[in-house]
Formats: structure tokens, sequence, C-alpha cells
């Protein structure tokens, strides 16, 4: 059955990948529902945005009317939601903007559903879904191979990993996502929850450090390396990512979470020192790029380790991320090579490329 899928955040990286995904590869309808916050670019969805299936609404998910009013228009079968501010380092700059949005936005969000789905009947009201995306990192920190004996069988987070987030950012994904569960316990919402990995690939902001180290490779300047380089984080490749939460939408148990996750372990350092040789090969110059890595401070609270269990999604509805991260990341790097009309356009807005998020 064709169905109205509404995506919160459809502007930004993960949102706009799911919009291209479901526009491109299936016969569903999308509502783009975005306040395009300094990291929503409908540059994103320029090769989609004429396609009749695909409609825009510029509304901020803290505005109880107008998400009403998009409700009520549009009539959509299943909430994507992945509006959210998203970036740590800013968090720990101004964790006001975070609660805002991540909480009293999702907050918003389920209660106008709420209100919408309990005016629907029959099969539109029986097969609503509001599908919450999440990130790993409400699980907090894991335990690092250099705490440990190398023979030591490290933890992974799974579905059931109690939660302790770290830093401003996680702490209020991990509020939304209880209010999330809470919302379907006490008024029977049907929702569900899909908690990833960090993601990496095309039309990622160049705040991130995939994004900021290729371009400022290119630039010449310094690749800063936070502390030592070995935090480690499970990389996915955003088009994987699209259609795992895709998939969970469509196909998803009521009720149920599932981690998703790409099975790449790296330290940043690694995945720094990567990004050179790629360029090393495709875009080489005098010198090698990675002369230009630079140790800098290490951001407060900074989680050493995270890695992701994703065998449930994996059983249950047959999900595997079919990038490696070294076919993922070549393709990233050729991407930021081929569509510097994006990036130069991000790059003369608001941000250039400073360091955020040192907490005073
Ligand atoms: N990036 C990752 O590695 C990662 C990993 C796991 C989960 N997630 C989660 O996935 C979601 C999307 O992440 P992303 O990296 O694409 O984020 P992003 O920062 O690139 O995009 C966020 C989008 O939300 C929009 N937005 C922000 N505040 C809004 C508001 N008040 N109302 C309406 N729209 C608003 C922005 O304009 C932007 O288009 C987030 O919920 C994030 O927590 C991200």
């Amino acid at each position: 059955m064709v169905k109205k899928i509404l995506v919160t955040g459809g502007a930004g990286f993960i949102g706009s990948a799911v919009v291209r995904h479901l526009i491109n590869d299936t016969n569903h309808s999308v509502v783009n529902l975005d306040k395009l916050t300094y990291a929503g670019n409908l540059e994103s969805l320029s090769s989609i945005s004429g396609n009749s299936r695909y409609s825009f609404e510029k509304v901020d998910i803290c505005d109880a009317d107008e998400v009403k009013r998009v409700f009520n228009t549009h009539q959509p079968d299943i909430i994507m939601h992945l509006a959210a501010e998203s970036h740590v380092d800013r968090s720990i700059d101004g964790p006001g903007e975070f609660i805002q949005t991540n909480v009293v936005g999702t907050y918003t969000l389920l209660e106008q559903a709420r209100a919408y789905w309990a005016a629907l009947d029959g099969d539109k009201r029986d097969c609503f879904k509001f599908h919450h995306i999440s990130t790993d990192e409400v699980y907090g920190d894991l335990t690092h191979p250099d705490e440990v004996t190398p023979d030591t069988e490290l933890p992974l987070f799974t579905e059931t990993t109690p939660y302790a987030p770290s830093s401003p950012y996680s702490a209020s994904k991990a509020s939304s996502d209880q209010l999330v569960r809470s919302w379907l316990r006490t008024y029977k919402l049907p929702t569900l929850v899909t908690n990833c990995s960090n993601n990496y690939g095309p039309y990622h902001f160049p705040e991130k450090l995939i994004p900021l180290v290729i371009l400022n490779a290119l630039a010449g300047k310094p690749l800063p390396v936070y502390g030592k380089g070995n935090q480690i984080r499970d990389w996915l490749y955003v088009e994987d990512h699209a259609r795992a939460l895709v998939l969970v939408a469509l196909e998803g148990k009521i009720g149920e979470t599932y981690n998703i996750g790409g099975h790449n372990e790296k330290q940043n350092i690694e995945v720094v020192q990567t990004i050179c040789s790629i360029l090393d090969e495709v875009e080489p110059r005098d010198g090698k790029y990675a002369q230009q890595i630079t140790y800098v401070q290490d951001r407060p609270g900074h989680d050493m380790r995270y890695a992701i269990d994703a065998s449930k999604i994996q059983r249950e509805l047959g999900w595997t991320p079919q990038e490696t991260f070294e076919s993922g990341i070549r393709k990233t790097v050729e991407w930021y090579l081929n569509n510097e009309g994006w990036w130069k356009a991000v790059l003369d807005g608001s941000y250039q490329g400073e360091r955020l998020g040192m907490a005073g």
C-alpha cells in the first residue's frame, strides 16, 4: 500500500537521505517538515524537489498550531521524526536550543500526533505509526580497548543497554526517546524507536569530523584531531541508515527499539588518516595530506567508545549495511570533490570551520 510519510528534519543530513530514498526507490509520498535551521538545506533535495510525490512545509516542531495544520492538511500515515539539534559541540556551547527542539519539540509533535491519530478511524488509525529516530549516544560510554587486556571481550550496545548520556545533546535525545516510549505506554500512541551509530556520507554539514577533515585538507588547513584521536565510533554510511529507517517505518513492530550500526569500529585518527590517503591518491599534490593533522584539546566529557550490536534489525527485518567503511568513505571523499557548489554555498553561510564546544 502506498503511504504518505511525514519526515521531520528532511532538509538535514540524514533526513534528506531518507527523503531522496523514499522518492527515488519507493512509490510512497513524502511531506518534509523542517524549520531550516543552519543545518537544514533544501539544496540537498534539489534532485527530487520537483517530484509530484514530494512537498515541503517550513515549520518549527515546537509550534503546535503549525504542526496541527500540517497533520490535518496532509493526513500522514507514518511520522518519521528526525528533526533535532544534532551537534555535540554546539550542545556544549548552548544546551538551551537542544532542550527546546529535542525535548519540547518532540513533546509537541507527540501531542499533536496523538490528537491527529485519535481522530482517525478504520485502517488509517490501525496502521498509523510514529517512528522516532535517535542515536547510540544515549547509551553513554563503552569500555575502550586501551582500558583492558587484549583478550578481553568488548561490550556492544544492545536495545536493553541502560541509558547513560554524557553530553547535553545525548541527554536531550535520551529524554525524547523516553517521552516517545511513555506516549505508547500511557496513551497507546503507536510508536517505535531506532538508535543509530555515527553516520557519514554526502550532504554532511562540514562541522562534523569527516566533512570537516575533507574540506580542511583540500583548503590546506589544519586537520583538528581531538585529544589523542583514539576515540572509537561505529561508522555507518548514511544511505544504509536511510534504508534501515524506511524498513523500520514500514515493517517495524510497534513498541520495539532497533539498534542500527555499521560494524565499522574505527578510531578517529584512523578515519582522518584514511581520508588523507584517499586524497593523496585521487587529488595528489606536493606533500602528504596527513602532514596537516593537528592534535587539539579534547572535547569536555568526550565518550571514548561507541559500538552497536545490530543483530536484532538484521534478524527481524533482514537489514544489513551495503557499504563497508572503505567503500563508503571513498564514495564520500569523491562526492565532496565532485560537489563543490553544495559545500561552498554552505561555507559561505554561518559556519566557516571554526572550533566549537570548548565549554568556556
Ligand atoms: N548524524 C548522526 O551521525 C546521527 C546518528 C544517529 C542518529 N542521529 C539522529 O538523526 C536525526 C537527524 O540527524 P542529522 O545528522 O541529519 O541532523 P542535522 O543537524 O543534519 O539535521 C537536522 C534537521 O532538523 C531540522 N530542525 C532542527 N530544529 C528543528 C525544529 N525545531 N523544527 C523543525 N526542524 C528542525 C534542521 O533544519 C535540519 O534540517 C537527529 O534526530 C539525530 O539525533 C544522527
